[in-house]
């Protein structure tokens, strides 16, 4: 089996800048790819600033965290990927995009080169089926915040070999993860049962039954959840639950996969959560968040 030394990673966006930053952290070789100058920056400097605070609360030395930014760089240029042992995509959940950019790597890579999907929803035989290596071809599933989560899933597609599989398994430890085997489901084990609870969560509130703090505070000192299930759509992001949801709607064709009519209307408003700085919170004060009027 051939070593992994240099990781590429496609998009820098929360998932991206997580995956890159947890990489170049247990001593890869890491380049990101983003595609402008202003992206790459807003990738790097949110590393930094993860960094930063590591180094402020005594958890990393200023040296390695300038040795982990050492071994990071940044593009935008697919083609600067070339050389790497293994390249994780974590770009929008567009199949078309995804499967343009491991079109353009597949006839650059050489053949030792693992392609990972870190997608959400989509299936991996979908973006295997469009590249000449499905056999080299699985998902790497991480979960936000990247480099605190500890759970990969591994997904297994019909046409990954056992040698790819186990490979992808053994960089997932690498990584300091913990990694787990799953099947190529949409959804694979957690999504699969955490989106229709999350989108239960908005149904309850269309209906009703309680209001959102009550609902999230209910699932944190009920469930003992880190996060009630406003607080997490926030925090994931309504527009990635909505496409996530319509992605595995349109693959079972079961209601409870359904968006909700209220999650799209936010995302419509551009109410995306955390990132847009409202959701069903208002992050005008990030440290104390109030509730959004929806007019409910
Ligand atoms: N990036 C890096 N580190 C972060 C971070 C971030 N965005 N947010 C928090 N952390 C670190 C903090 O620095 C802190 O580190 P320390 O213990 O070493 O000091 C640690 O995480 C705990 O943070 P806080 O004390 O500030 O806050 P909490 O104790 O509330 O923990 C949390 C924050 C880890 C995010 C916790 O609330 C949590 O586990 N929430 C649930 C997250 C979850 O469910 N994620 C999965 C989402 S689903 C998904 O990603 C799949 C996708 O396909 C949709």
């Amino acid at each position: 089996m051939s070593e992994i030394n240099n990781v590429g990673v496609l998009g820098c966006g929360l998932m991206g800048s997580g995956i890159a930053q947890t990489a170049a952290a247990a001593g890869f070789t890491t380049i990101v790819r983003e595609v402008s100058d202003q992206l790459c920056e807003k990738g790097r400097s949110g590393i930094a600033g993860q960094l930063a605070r590591l180094v402020e609360k005594g958890k990393m030395d200023a040296a390695a965290r300038d040795a982990l930014l050492g071994r990071l760089s940044f593009t935008t240029r697919v083609a600067d990927l070339r050389s790497c042992d293994i390249v994780i995509e974590a770009v929008v959940e567009d199949l078309e995009l995804k499967n343009a950019l491991w079109r353009e790597l597949d006839a650059l890579c050489p053949a030792h080169t693992i392609f990972a999907s870190n997608t959400s929803s989509l299936t991996i035989a979908a973006m295997a089926a469009a590249t000449t290596r499905a056999d080299r071809f699985v998902g790497l599933h991480f979960f936000n915040p990247v480099p605190v989560m500890k759970l990969v899933e591994v997904v297994r597609t019909v046409t990954t070999s056992p040698e790819t599989a186990e490979r992808a398994f053994a960089f997932g430890r690498k990584l300091g993860k913990e990694p787990v085997r799953a099947k190529d489901t949409s959804g694979f084990i957690v999504n699969l049962l955490l989106v229709p609870y999350l989108l239960d969560a908005v149904r309850q509130l269309e209906h009703g039954v309680a209001s959102v703090s009550d609902m999230d505070k209910a699932m944190q000192l009920g469930c003992g959840y880190p996060m009630g299930p406003f607080t997490l759509l926030d925090f994931v992001g309504l527009d990635t639950t909505y496409k996530i949801a319509e992605i595995m709607f349109a693959e079972y064709r079961e209601q409870r996969y359904a968006p909700p009519p209220l999650l799209k209307r936010m995302v419509l408003a551009g109410y995306y959560g955390r990132k847009s700085g409202r959701g069903f919170y208002d992050y005008a004060d990030p440290k104390q968040p109030t509730l959004t009027n929806l007019g409910l």
